[in-house]
Formats: C-alpha cells, sequence, structure tokens
C-alpha cells in the first residue's frame, strides 16, 4: 500500500484525528472498500512520520466506531464503509476476492519490493537495470522534441505495425547487426516486454512449455505463467558446453519455443561466441524450435562489438527478434520492435491493435528523429560506452577490495550487470531485508533463477561511484555477519 499522504503538523487538529479523518475518506470513498489490509501501526507510523502511539489512537477510534477490525499480533483490515453504518442491508463488493482470484499472477515479492524502493529519493540502487539519469541524453533529447515539426500524425493514431518511417529508419539500423528485415517485417511495440506479451498471446497456446535459459531475466516476470505455460530452465553452462541439450529437453518437455538472450545476457552479461550462436540457429532450426532473440543489450558493448545476431543466420524466418530504445535511450519512451515473418507480424500487429491501439505517436516520432540524426545518436552511445566502461573498472576494483574472499565474478564485457556468487548461501530475503534497513536495494539471484541463494544481480549503471563503493562495503559487511 502506497501514501502519498502526511499530517499537517500546522493544523490545530490532533494528528490522530487527521489520521483518523484521512482513513475514514479513504473508506468512504471506496478507495479501500471493506477486506483492505490496513499498514500495521509500525508500518504506518513511518509511513506518515509520526509515533506509533499516535496511530495506535487513530486505530481504536476507528474500531471503536466499528470501521476496521485488527486482533493483537494480527492484520487490521476495514469491515465496514461509512456508509454501510447508516444502511445496514447494503451489499458490499468483496475487490479482494476478485484480486486473488484473476487470471493474471501478481509480481514476485522481490520485484513488487524493487518496483516500490526504487523510488525513495535516499534509496542506492546496487542492482537497477537502467541508465544512471546522468546517462540519459536529456540535451540531445530537448533538441530533438524541439524540432519536431508536430502535425497531425503525431496526434493521431498510427497505422498497426506502428510508424512507417520508424520502421523504415529500423529496418537500416539493425542491418548493421546482420539483420535484413523489410519495414513490413518490423512491429513497433511498448517495450520489448510488450514483445513478449503479444508473442504469448498470439502464438503460445495455454500449457505450452518454453525452454529457458536458466539464469534469466524472464524468470523475473509472471507473463507466461499467467497463461498457464511453464518455463523450463536449461541450465546456461550447460547450454554452452553441449548444445544438443536444447533438443534433448524440446523432445523431453514438447517444448513449443527457446527464449534466448544471447548477447550481454540479463543477469550474467555472457555472451556467445559466434560458432555457438550458428549451432543454437542450426540446431533449432533443424528441430524446428522457434526462437525469441532477446536482444535489448547489444549495442552497449563496453570492450569489443559482439558477434552477429542470431536472427542474421536465420534464413528460415525461424527466429523472432525483439530490441529496445530503453537501455541506450529512454526508458520512459516505452519503445521496443519485434522483427519477423510476415505472418507473425501480421497476427501480433492485430492482437496490439486490440490490447493498446498502438504505441504513442509522439514516442514513435522522437526515436525516427533520433535514428534520423545518426551522429547524435552514434556520439550518444559512444559517450554511454565509455561511461560503463569506466563503472564497470570501478565496480570490479569494489569487488576485488571487498569481496575477493567472499564472492566470484566475471568481469563482463558489455551491458550493465555482473552476476555474483557468493562463496556461501545467504538467506536471499535476509540479506535483502537487511539491506534496505540501510536504504540499499538490491536484486538477490532468486529472481532470476529458482535455486538463486549464492547470487546476486550487481550493476554498475546506475549509481554514483561513491555510492557503489559505500553500497558494495555494507553488503560484504552484512555477508560477513551472516556466513
Ligand atoms: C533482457 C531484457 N529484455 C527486455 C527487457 C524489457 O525492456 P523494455 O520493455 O523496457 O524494452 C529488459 C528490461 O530490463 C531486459 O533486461
Amino acid at each position: 500500500m502506497e501514501l502519498s499522504w502526511k499530517p499537517n503538523r500546522k493544523n490545530k487538529v490532533p494528528i490522530y484525528l487527521q489520521i483518523k479523518e484521512y482513513i475514514i475518506e479513504k473508506i468512504k470513498y471506496g478507495e479501500w472498500p471493506v477486506g483492505t489490509v490496513l499498514p500495521s501501526q509500525r508500518k504506518l507510523a513511518q509511513m506518515v512520520g509520526v509515533n506509533r502511539s499516535t496511530v495506535v489512537q487513530a486505530y481504536e477510534e476507528l474500531m471503536s466506531e466499528g470501521l476496521i477490525e485488527g486482533v493483537e499480533g494480527k492484520e487490521t483490515k476495514v469491515i465496514n464503509t461509512t456508509w454501510n453504518i447508516f444502511a445496514k442491508d447494503a451489499k458490499i463488493t468483496d475487490w479482494n476476492y476478485y484480486v486473488k482470484n484473476s487470471l493474471f499472477e501478481p509480481n514476485k515479492v522481490f520485484i513488487q519490493k524493487i518496483n516500490k524502493a526504487e523510488f525513495n529519493p535516499n534509496i542506492i540502487r546496487l542492482g537497477t537495470g537502467e541508465l544512471s539519469p546522468h546517462l540519459l541524453p536529456v540535451t540531445q533529447m530537448k533538441e530533438i522534441v524541439s524540432s519536431l515539426q508536430i502535425d497531425p500524425t503525431h496526434l493521431r493514431y498510427e497505422e498497426p505495425k506502428g510508424s512507417i518511417q520508424l520502421r523504415m529508419a529500423l529496418s537500416e539500423h539493425i542491418q548493421a547487426f546482420g539483420i535484413k528485415a523489410s519495414p513490413s517485417n518490423i512491429l513497433i511495440v511498448s517495450g520489448g516486454l510488450q514483445a513478449f506479451q503479444l508473442i504469448a498471446n498470439g502464438l503460445l497456446r495455454p500449457q505450452s512449455k518454453i525452454l529457458v535459459e536458466s539464469p534469466s531475466y524472464l524468470f523475473s516476470l509472471n507473463l507466461f505463467q499467467s497463461l498457464q505455460m511453464t518455463l523450463i530452465d536449461v541450465p546456461l553452462d550447460k547450454m554452452t558446453e553441449q548444445m544438443s541439450i536444447i533438443k534433448k529437453m524440446k523432445e523431453q518437455h514438447n517444448a513449443s519455443m527457446l527464449y534466448t538472450i544471447p548477447t550481454f545476457h540479463n543477469p550474467t552479461s555472457f555472451s556467445y561466441s559466434e560458432e555457438q550462436r550458428k549451432q543454437i540457429v542450426s540446431l533449432c532450426q533443424s528441430i524446428q524450435l522457434p526462437l525469441i532473440e532477446d536482444d535489448v543489450y547489444r549495442e552497449l558493448w563496453i570492450d569489443e562489438p559482439p558477434p552477429r545476431a542470431l536472427k542474421s543466420f536465420d534464413y528460415a524466418g525461424n527466429i523472432l527478434y525483439v530490441g529496445s530504445a530503453s537501455k541506450i535511450i529512454s526508458p520512459g519512451l516505452r519503445i521496443g520492435w519485434v522483427v519477423g515473418p510476415d505472418y507473425v507480424i501480421d497476427r501480433l500487429a492485430d492482437l496490439k491493435m486490440q490490447t493498446d491501439y498502438g504505441t504513442s505517436s509522439i514516442s514513435q516520432a522522437i526515436l525516427h528523429q533520433w535514428l534520423e540524426q545518426k551522429h547524435w545518436y552514434t556520439d550518444h552511445v559512444h559517450k554511454v560506452r565509455n561511461e560503463l566502461r569506466k563503472r564497470r573498472d570501478f565496480m570490479v576494483g569494489c569487488l576485488q577490495q571487498y569481496f575477493s574472499e567472499l564472492a566470484s565474478w566475471t568481469k563482463p564485457t558489455g551491458s550493465f550487470y555482473i552476476w555474483l556468487r557468493l562463496n556461501q548461501p545467504i538467506s536471499p530475503t535476509l540479506l535483502f531485508e537487511r539491506l534496505l534497513e540501510r536504504n540499499i536495494l538490491i536484486h538477490p539471484g532468486a529472481i532470476y533463477q529458482e535455486k538463486g541463494g549464492v547470487h546476486l544481480r550487481l550493476s554498475y549503471s546506475y549509481e554514483s561511484k561513491e555510492n557503489m563503493e559505500f553500497a558494495l562495503r555494507e553488503l560484504a559487511t552484512i555477508i560477513r555477519e551472516k556466513t
């Protein structure tokens, strides 16, 4: 539960009454219907910045008026609406029932907590998967936005596959990755994430099995599972040793697709060699296993350019290629793209029209401008790479200093992440909570694989060097205490 409200200390009304009135308003207008679980007294006191005794007083009055109920040590809940007190036989909607019994799974608890904590202004984000605000191209973006000759197209719905200008520009852009795709084979989506949603809804059936490298970013989402599909782990190290494991697992599970992040994999930053890429493509083709190639980090190489995209070796139309502007220009634009055969792109575009009637036309026009202004784009990407290199080197230096006896890691050659392997397992929940108490936010490995107790995903893309070092030192201290 989120509260953006604080009591007014200058107001003559006592604070406990202000809290009581605030809760009554929430109940009165149905924002907190019957069944809503209120924060514990301690939590609410923290949230609104008062003593616990003040909240106790407010809750006691609400209880005596029959609006809420709370038993010592248990949840405090709304049990009555304000009008229901007067209209005793009125019926009340049980929204809890709807929420709990709906189709879509909630996020993993770690992800829910991360999504909330990220917006605490004092938090240090040690695992975040986005560029630091200092690396976002604010100045160029201002110029691009002000140079946009706004006309009605920017304010209208776009065509089903997205802006033709943007698709033409992307068709040219991805040629540099070895991919040949006509604009009609590209669909603009609202971030790479929507591509997975459309693929799941538009191409797969309930009970489908999807092979996924383990660990993987995909395990941090519940979107396939919510559609009654199962993600099957293919251990990444086994895959790199012996690609034939894909065939074995496809047969064993009757799998429908393989999802892979072949370039600067999230969370390990691993990239397949060119040889391995050719093997995956030809193997999947020979066993008729379609592939989703998630390539959102490709341009963020630090040491040397990665091998060509898997899609560039695909002459059979077996690969759905997913890209995004999120990791390079702006996640807030919410723009991604899918490249695939005609039939698939038409199907996904039809579904997209039913889902949101197209990605923001203005965002599409902005990205189009970025791709048109090639020198701006290249200068920006160049700057980001240089910065990421410095940050990566800094974080690796800190790890050498504070973690040489506690953990192991591989120095990444691109993107944002270091997959830290602790020498001793430690409860991810305990570690997460202990650090959160110190305003440090980590991404436990358990988000990305089932048995993630010995890993953490660190990121050097977001925090300042001072914050990185401070947080890593704290992390090392807690690990020492707990192992
Ligand atoms: C591997 C990978 N794919 C896709 C995405 C989704 O990005 P977006 O929806 O912002 O394009 C992310 C975001 O973290 C990611 O790490």
